[in-house]
């Protein structure tokens, strides 16, 4: 595996697979890399003759008073992890090399219907952060694919989004949601959790799948709203601090009709110093 830190030997690299017809598989990351990454790896490497996984810390995505400067960064683990994974290119930019300007001053990518609610309305410019660093990395390495997890569902939208309404030639693919055996959600961000978080923990996908089995149980389930109030409740009572649980249009993350029938029930809720985020997509019976 190759380790490349600038954006002109990237682009060379991917110039000369290209040369040899191979198709290009990208996996943005952060770093920090755990088996939910490596799963996202391993179905690059099964659409693509040739892998890029970069990993970047971006800045522009943690609004002020967020983790940035905390944020786990595990350069050394990450490129063992990727080695043995079988990727050929790690691309490790620095901040400089992707925001020359600084980001104030550099062009941005919003996804207006998307960037201002759920996740967006607590992280305000989150996702425009995002989209920026995604479109950027699309335009750098020209991937025929792009690989991302559906544990960060309102993300996937938002980048699904953008493609399509900047027409950029790539095909994004998604990855189940990789889980602890007790089914938390895999994240970086777990780190946070301390011994007795980790316990409860689970309790925010177990309350995410009780509204959501409740759900499908069709026109006998609860009103929406009274679903998502219990669910709420339940949440708080085991210590968490909700943000929201909501459930929502899977397509456009709109609020349902009740003609709607595929819908998506999403939960934030901070425990501790970690905000752990879930969600389970459902078909209403
Ligand atoms: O999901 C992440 O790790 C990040 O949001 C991403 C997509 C790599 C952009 O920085």
């Amino acid at each position: 595996m190759r380790t490349v830190n600038h954006v002109a030997a990237l682009r060379a690299q991917v110039a000369q697979w290209r040369d040899d017809g191979e198709q290009v598989a990208l996996v943005p990351t952060m770093g920090n890399l755990h088996a939910g990454h490596l799963a996202l790896v391993e179905r690059a490497r099964q659409i693509a003759e040739r892998t890029v996984v970069s990993v970047f810390v971006n800045p522009f995505q943690f609004v002020p008073g967020e983790d940035y400067e905390a944020y786990p960064r595990t350069p050394d683990a990450d490129r063992i992890k990727l080695s043995e994974a079988g990727v050929d290119v790690l691309f490790m930019p620095t901040v400089d090399e992707l925001y020359e300007r600084g980001f104030e001053a550099t062009t941005r990518v919003q996804v207006p219907a998307l960037d201002g609610i759920l996740c967006g309305a607590s992280r305000p410019g989150h996702f425009t952060g995002v989209a920026t660093v995604v479109t950027k990395l699309f335009n750098i390495v020209g991937p025929d694919y792009a690989v991302f997890g559906d544990k960060d569902f309102q993300q996937l939208l938002v980048i699904r989004r953008l493609v399509e309404d900047l027409c950029i030639p790539v095909d994004v693919v998604a990855v189940a949601t990789v889980r602890e055996r007790d089914g938390l959600a895999l994240s970086s961000r777990n780190v946070y959790l301390t011994t007795e978080e980790r316990i409860t923990a689970p309790r925010l996908y177990l309350t995410v799948k009780e509204v959501a089995d409740r759900l499908r149980d069709g026109p006998s389930a609860a009103p929406l709203a009274e679903l998502v109030q219990q669910a709420r409740a339940r949440l708080e009572s085991n210590g968490f601090r909700a943000d929201y649980v909501t459930i929502r249009r899977a397509a456009d993350l709109g609020e349902p009709d009740p003609a709607d029938t595929e819908l998506v029930v999403l939960a934030a809720a901070w425990l501790g110093r970690a905000r752990l985020i879930d969600h389970i997509e459902v078909t209403r019976g």
